[in-house]
């Protein structure tokens, strides 16, 4: 076996959180006179706070002043908040712990690369967080997915170069940050969604512990 190493996206990956982002983002485009559909959702996966506001506007073709835009960002975090409150170890994704479980026996490290702030916070709620070698979150970085810094700074704290690591990602434009740093990724999702990605997966069912040895072999 060769020195790889594993990148996990968060959400979407990890946990069934996507769901949560969504209902919080539609109540505040519905609360701005206008509805936001699953289709569209997909352009707000991976993509960071700030930019997910942003593009949401660009829907609805609302114009927004600063203030208004932090005001609105703390309630959309507010609303999401409240539903990771209620959610527990049977949210996490299928196949996920097993596999999280298979890399830790078999030293094999393992960071988490997600551009949520929630991340530390949703890792602690699922008892997940000490398993991690390592944690890079929306609070670390200065460029959003899919620039590559999420996972490159991932792949220096574990200490593996970047073309030993592979990410798993359900977004767009997580693949491309994969690529441009020069990683193997692992789509989740819809393969016309994620077309870019090395390894196309429908859902986590798919991630198991058989895949993972295959793909390390
Ligand atoms: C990503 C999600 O993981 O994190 C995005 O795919 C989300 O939908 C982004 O907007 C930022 O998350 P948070 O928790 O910081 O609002
Ligand atoms: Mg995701």
């Amino acid at each position: 076996m060769k020195n790889k190493a594993f990148i996990f996206d968060l959400d979407g990956v990890i946990v069934d959180t996507a769901k949560y982002h969504y209902l919080a983002w539609r109540e505040l485009a519905n609360q701005l006179g206008f509805d936001f559909s699953h289709e569209q959702n997909e352009l707000l996966k991976g993509v960071s706070r700030v930019r997910s506001l942003e593009i949401l506007l660009d829907i609805g073709n609302v114009k927004l002043d600063q203030d208004e835009k932090e005001k609105y960002l703390h309630e959309k975090n507010e609303q999401y908040l409240k539903y990771i409150a209620k959610m527990d170890h049977s949210e996490i994704l299928p196949g996920i712990d097993e596999v999280l479980h298979y890399l830790k026996r078999n030293q094999i490290p393992f960071a988490l690369g997600s551009a949520s702030k929630n991340a530390r916070l949703i890792l602690k709620t699922l008892n997940l967080l000490d398993l991690f070698d390592a944690i890079v979150d929306g609070n670390d970085v200065s460029t959003a997915k899919p620039d590559p810094e999420v996972f490159l700074i991932g792949a220096d704290k574990l200490g593996v170069p970047a073309k030993e690591c592979i990410v798993v990602e359900d977004a767009k434009a997580g693949i491309d940050a994969a690529a441009r740093a020069g990683m193997t990724s692992i789509g989740i999702g819809d393969p016309d969604v994620l077309e870019n990605a090395d390894y196309n997966l429908i859902n986590t069912n798919e991630l198991t512990v058989d895949f993972v040895q295959k793909l390390i072999a």
